[in-house]
């Protein structure tokens, strides 16, 4: 009887040894964070001397484009509550915090000759107090929040937009080199000239199909001279890395017919490729198909040249290399279909032609855009390595919406699945440095107020002080970050 007892167990531990074996982990020298943006969390919109961002104007104009009617004003109010966002830091154990830094709150009117002591002050307290507790401050420069007086003056669509971002970021590069390492130009260039310039989806909801490859053109080039600046004149006295966060959801054609095959192939150039492929291709430039399908659609239009602006060659080798790596903002797997729905004023969904199809066999979130499609995470690291030659990436921002509540299973459950794919993505040769999660905290999801919570922490938007209280997602990926391995 003892022999079989033992002879069980030995069987037991061999079992389990064996199944440790097989679980993915993640290598000790992976980063974890979290992540979160100015206008989403910090309230205190026109307090010490901030001056006001296209967001303030936008929702103080159309109050009622935001599904619950509640604005960015008061937000977390972390710019009170800085202290309290980095003690949930610490609680989850994260290696870094990535935020984002306001310009109007820094340079009011946008231009570095009227800068706001009070405003640089909180973004002082903040990064010391991350260095404090041994947390890696993930600085993004740009995430949505354009002065509105560089608006007023055309935003991105005017080519000195390159020169406004350069100066703001060179009095942030002064103040910060030497404590922050890691650094984001822009978020979702891609969104903002799609969105804010192509189409309504975001303010400034402006000159609708007009000017969405200008601002193209303008933000690429206000990056590369960014990341530029910082090879030059910082890079050797601090190290940092400087990068960019591109919104790179996946897209896989609806069924096998060849026209949405090939409408897939349209729309991931325009998505995904258009905003890479200067960057990170050898051949730099705008990729041909893009240039060829807007050349056409223009001309179809009636403009005598293609909306969509030449690099030079000078502008080209600017642009060329001019990352040390590619921020994933990543979310969920678009179905694509053929479509001629758009034909009648020149925009770039015009120019795309397809429509997008919901995923209806996957689990949904609050917002009806987000299924999850962890496969989908998967698919576009093998593309991006395969067109890209395997650059280093940080998935900068990965998550899952839901009501308000603390028992969060559907976002614990997306959170596995995505790390598991991503574990894979990196068995396969992928080079993932950081996996960060949108967000630390609920927060204004933009038009959607805050009617979708992203949060591991929940945040009771009525309190007084903005109540913080930890979600189950957020003591999973505490254990995760803990134990390097994820349950499947
Ligand atoms: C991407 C954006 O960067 C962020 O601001 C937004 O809240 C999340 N996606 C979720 O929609």
């Amino acid at each position: 009887m003892n022999l079989l007892w033992c002879l069980i167990y030995i069987c037991l531990i061999g079992v389990e040894a064996w199944s440790d074996n097989k679980r993915r982990k993640f290598s000790n020298d992976f980063k974890f964070g979290v992540s979160t943006s100015a206008y989403q969390v910090e309230g205190a919109w026109n307090v010490d001397g901030k001056g006001e961002s296209i967001w303030d104007r936008y929702f103080h104009d159309n109050p009622n484009v935001i599904t619950d009617g509640r604005n960015g004003d008061e937000a977390c109010d972390s710019y009170h509550k800085y202290k309290r966002d980095v003690e949930m830091l610490r609680e989850l154990g994260v290696d870094y915090y990535r935020f984002s830094i306001s310009w109007p709150r820094v340079l009011p009117s946008g231009f570095p000759n009227e800068q706001n002591k009070l405003g640089f002050q909180y973004y002082d307290n903040l990064i010391d107090e991350l260095l404090k507790y041994n947390i890696m401050p993930m600085v993004t420069l740009y995430h949505f929040d354009l002065p509105q007086k560089l608006q007023d003056l055309g935003g991105w669509a005017n080519p000195h937009s390159v020169d406004w971002f350069v100066d703001y970021v060179r009095v942030v590069f002064d103040r910060y080199a030497s404590k922050v390492k890691h650094w984001i130009t822009i978020n979702q260039p891609n969104s903002i000239c799609t969105s804010a310039y192509g189409e309504t989806a975001m303010t400034p909801d402006l000159n609708k199909g007009i000017t969405e490859y200008q601002c193209t053109k303008n933000i690429l080039l206000a990056h590369a001279m960014a990341y530029r600046l910082y090879q030059k004149e910082y890079k050797n006295k601090y190290k940092g890395s400087v990068g960019i966060s591109m919104s790179l959801n996946w897209a896989d054609p609806v069924d096998n017919s060849t026209e949405n095959v090939e409408a897939t192939e349209v729309f991931r150039g325009f998505n995904i490729d258009l905003f890479l492929n200067p960057i990170w291709s050898k051949n730099g430039d705008f990729p041909s198909i893009v240039k060829k399908i807007v050349a056409e659609k223009s001309k179809q239009q009636g403009f005598s040249k293609s909306r969509l602006p030449v690099l030079s060659p000078e502008e080209i080798e600017l642009l060329r290399g001019s990352a040390d790596f590619l921020g994933v903002n990543h979310y969920t797997t678009d179905l694509v279909k053929a479509s001629a729905k758009y034909i009648h004023s020149p925009s770039f969904e015009n120019d795309v032609g397809v429509e997008i199809v919901l995923d209806e066999k996957r689990n949904q979130s609050q917002p009806s855009w987000l299924r999850s499609a962890p496969y989908g995470l998967y698919k576009l690291c093998i593309y991006i390595n395969q067109n890209y030659d395997y650059p280093t990436i940080y998935i900068t921002e990965n998550g899952w919406s839901t009501k308000t509540g603390l028992w969060d299973r559907s976002r614990v459950e997306n959170m596995r699945l995505y790390l598991n794919a991503l574990l894979l993505a990196i068995e396969d040769g992928t080079t993932v440095k950081g996996y960060t999660v949108w967000s630390l905290m609920d927060n204004v999801e933009w038009q959607a107020g805050t009617s979708e919570r992203f949060g591991l922490y929940e945040v009771d938007f009525d309190s007084r002080y903005k109540k913080r209280t930890a979600r189950m997602s957020a003591l999973v990926y505490k254990r995760i970050i803990q134990s390097r391995i994820v349950e499947k």
